[in-house]
């Protein structure tokens, strides 16, 4: 039975031989991510034992303030992936500019985004965090690309997954076939395939908000809330359960897993930001895997991977998950206008 695991760079191999031209730089880009994963999550295991908590006493381009692991994953990341010739640059939550690949390194023809260590706050509490990435391919011709390459809508991304470090350590993955998802086996080294093709219940009767942000949020959102709120009494005839980790990662995750809905709408608060989350390295990837799982995602008003970035740090409201719910709100934004 053993023999039979499907580890994940077996899988990515079977995967590539499907597409036509590939030669192979993709697969091992992908073997290059898992590893710096692998890297990361032995950090987020390890904890207190190897000093990895607590802040960093630096701020990143956001303004917020950096925990060690950010800047540890980040170097891990960096690392892992700028040697072997696959990548023409990378760009990162926890960095203002882009990284363009050494000099001393040959260049490839992607382009890899990554938040390295979403829901950063939960680090020290013991709580569940991730990774998130979005694979580019550089623009034909392009040896040294600068913002405007990495500017691209969602509709064009190669892949996009998630490291998951929780009670086990999950990655999953899309490259527009689907979603898989594979679990860490520490005894071997390897993820190895535990949920093959994901797909999101269109209906749901759960929903993860800030409600602490209550009090800024739009007419659309605050409609849906109250809706939901009012359980089998009102409008919706049933009652809703609620989640908030505060950690996009996990909470996307889950709704996987029994589907559900995740929002982080603009509100009265993120108004002149234009959201919370980030376009290119949060909202972009998460969406490829959502809609690949048969769920939706949005900002209200529109899809967020049609979305034409003007920034690398862009922010954009996000609204995703079951389809059905996603499908309501988006009638109660329609509703408004
Ligand atoms: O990186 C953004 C993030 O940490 C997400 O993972 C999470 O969903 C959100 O911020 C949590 O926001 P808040 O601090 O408002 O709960
Ligand atoms: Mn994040």
């Amino acid at each position: 039975m053993h023999n039979n695991r499907t580890t994940i760079t077996q899988f990515i191999i079977e995967e590539q031989r499907q597409i036509q031209g590939a030669t192979g730089d993709f697969t091992s880009l992908l073997n290059d991510i898992v590893t710096a994963c692998k890297v990361i999550s032995n950090l987020v295991n390890h904890g207190a034992l190897v000093g990895v908590l607590g802040s960093a006493e630096t701020d990143n381009v956001q303004g917020e303030v950096q925990k060690k692991l950010d800047v540890i994953s980040n170097e891990v990341f960096i690392q892992s992936n700028e040697w072997a010739g696959h990548l023409a640059a990378m760009a990162s939550e926890e960095m203002d500019e882009i990284y363009p690949i050494p000099q001393k390194y040959p260049r490839g023809k992607y382009l890899l985004l990554f938040d390295p260590l979403d829901g950063s706050s939960n680090i020290d509490v013991n709580v569940s965090v991730g990774t998130i990435f979005s694979i580019l391919r550089c623009p034909e011709g392009v040896q040294n690309p600068t913002v405007e390459h990495f500017l691209q809508p969602g509709t064009q991304q190669v892949c996009a997954g998630y490291a998951l470090y929780g009670p086990s350590s999950m990655m999953v993955l899309t490259t527009g076939r689907g979603v898989n998802g594979f679990t860490l086996d520490q005894n071997i080294g390897e993820f190895i395939l535990s949920h093959p093709n994901l797909k999101i219940s269109a209906d749901t009767q759960e929903f993860a908000i800030n409600m602490s942000n209550m009090r800024f949020w739009e007419p659309p959102i605050r409609r849906y809330m109250d809706e939901c709120l009012e359980g089998n009494t009102g409008p919706r005839g049933k009652d809703f359960n609620m989640r908030w980790i505060a950690s996009m990662v996990a909470e996307v995750h889950r709704i996987l897993a029994r589907g559900g809905v995740f929002m982080y709408p603009i509100d009265n608060k993120n108004k002149d930001k234009g959201g919370r989350l980030r376009l290119l390295y949060e909202a972009n990837p998460m969406s490829f895997i959502i809609e690949q799982a048969g769920g939706m995602s949005t900002t209200g008003r529109e899809r967020i991977m049609e979305i034409v970035p003007k920034s690398l740090h862009q922010r954009v409201p996000v609204i995703l998950g079951s389809k059905n719910e996603v499908e309501r709100m988006i009638s109660y934004h329609l509703a408004e206008q």
